[in-house]
């Protein structure tokens, strides 16, 4: 990293569950910042949030607000990237959009840095960051698709509330506190109570029956690993957990793929940790990937049903890896 220059650092979004993280993530990782901007709604005009120890006022997002910015982290939700990503990139800054506004646009590179670092330097002001659940799945199978080619996934994800932001958190504090005290949970977020209950539903149903969010993970996987052929069905499941996303994965690989030899793979992976030891009840827990930069995988054995085939489990923070760690690993490659 070129650390001669500090950079003029904006996140649109900053009071939310991911703004949170990406403001926090750029302390902790030191990125050279020459000075920090945290854009909101009007709501949150006025309120602050600490960085490096002061206290940082937060402003109401303007068309005017990225006058002299170099880099802006947006995660408001994809219609203020829609309206403000352009904006920003006119003004000169590069945008890095947690959004899904632009990650399927032939021009906006989608990155993960440990599979596709290269791709970001094709950008031209707007870098797309990748759907939570995607980045985590595919940490632990790009690895393995580089070293036995991957055909197909038919998988199941285990969605944290979190994912849907801070009103989903609240939900699940207050209707678990209701259910406690014996009243009848209220409802705003989620179509049906998410406390003690698992939500085969994330995102909006598409007319073939899948939802959006489990489109992603093919579109997004075939672009980011580079391979337009794979083939990935998921049912994405919204669980009541609060943080940390958890993926039941089988694929299917070209060459014939032995446990050992995945282990070992998944092993070197960067960004990933095995954690697979059965005997002694040992695999990735989303309590314990919480407000950790690396993603887990384990549950690895054969996959019975499939040639080739091989089974795992992996789980990630969401909030970090799926969301504001990428975003900053992005401004990275940047610098
Ligand atoms: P605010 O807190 O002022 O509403 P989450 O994903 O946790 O729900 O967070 C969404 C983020 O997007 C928050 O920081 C929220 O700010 C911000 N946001 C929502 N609507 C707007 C808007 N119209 N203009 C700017 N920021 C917005």
């Amino acid at each position: 990293m070129n650390r001669n220059r500090n950079w003029k650092v904006a996140v649109v979004g900053a009071t939310g569950a991911v703004g949170i993280e990406m403001i926090e993530t750029l302390e902790k990782r030191r990125f050279p910042v020459e000075s920090l901007t945290l854009l909101a709604s009007a709501r949150s005009a006025g309120k602050t949030l600490p960085f490096q120890g002061k206290d940082i006022s937060v402003q109401e997002l303007r068309r005017d607000s990225f006058q002299g910015i170099d880099i802006a982290l947006f995660s408001a939700g994809g219609s203020i990237s829609k309206e403000y990503a352009p904006i920003a990139a006119q003004a000169g800054c590069v945008v890095i959009d947690n959004s899904s506004a632009f990650r399927m646009d032939d021009s906006v590179p989608l990155v993960i840095p440990e599979i596709n670092p290269e791709d970001a330097k094709k950008h031209k002001g707007i870098i797309a960051n990748p759907n939570c659940t995607t980045a985590i799945t595919l940490m632990a199978l790009y690895p393995l698709h580089k070293a036995f080619g991957v055909t197909r996934v038919i998988a199941a994800s285990y969605q944290a509330v979190s994912g849907t932001g801070a009103k989903a958190i609240e939900e699940l504090q207050r209707q678990v506190r209701q259910l406690a005290a014996g009243e009848t949970p209220t409802r705003e977020v989620y179509p049906h109570q998410i406390a003690f209950n698992v939500l085969p539903h994330v995102d909006s149903f598409l007319p073939d029956g899948y939802t959006k969010e489990e489109m992603k993970l093919q579109n997004e996987g075939r672009k980011i690993m580079h391979h337009p052929s794979l083939r990935a069905s998921i049912t994405c499941v919204r669980v009541p957990v609060y943080r940390a996303h958890s993926v039941a994965v089988s694929a299917e690989f070209e060459r014939p793929v032995s446990v050992e030899a995945a282990r070992e793979v998944l092993s070197q992976a960067p960004g990933l940790d095995v954690v697979d030891n059965p005997a002694k009840n040992e695999y990735p827990l989303p309590l314990v990937v919480s407000g950790r930069y690396n993603c887990q995988v384990g549950r690895i054995r054969r996959d019975c049903a499939l040639d080739n085939g091989l089974a795992f489990w992996v789980a990630g923070d969401q909030l970090l890896k799926g969301a504001a760690l990428n975003a900053v690993q992005i401004a990275e490659l940047l610098t």
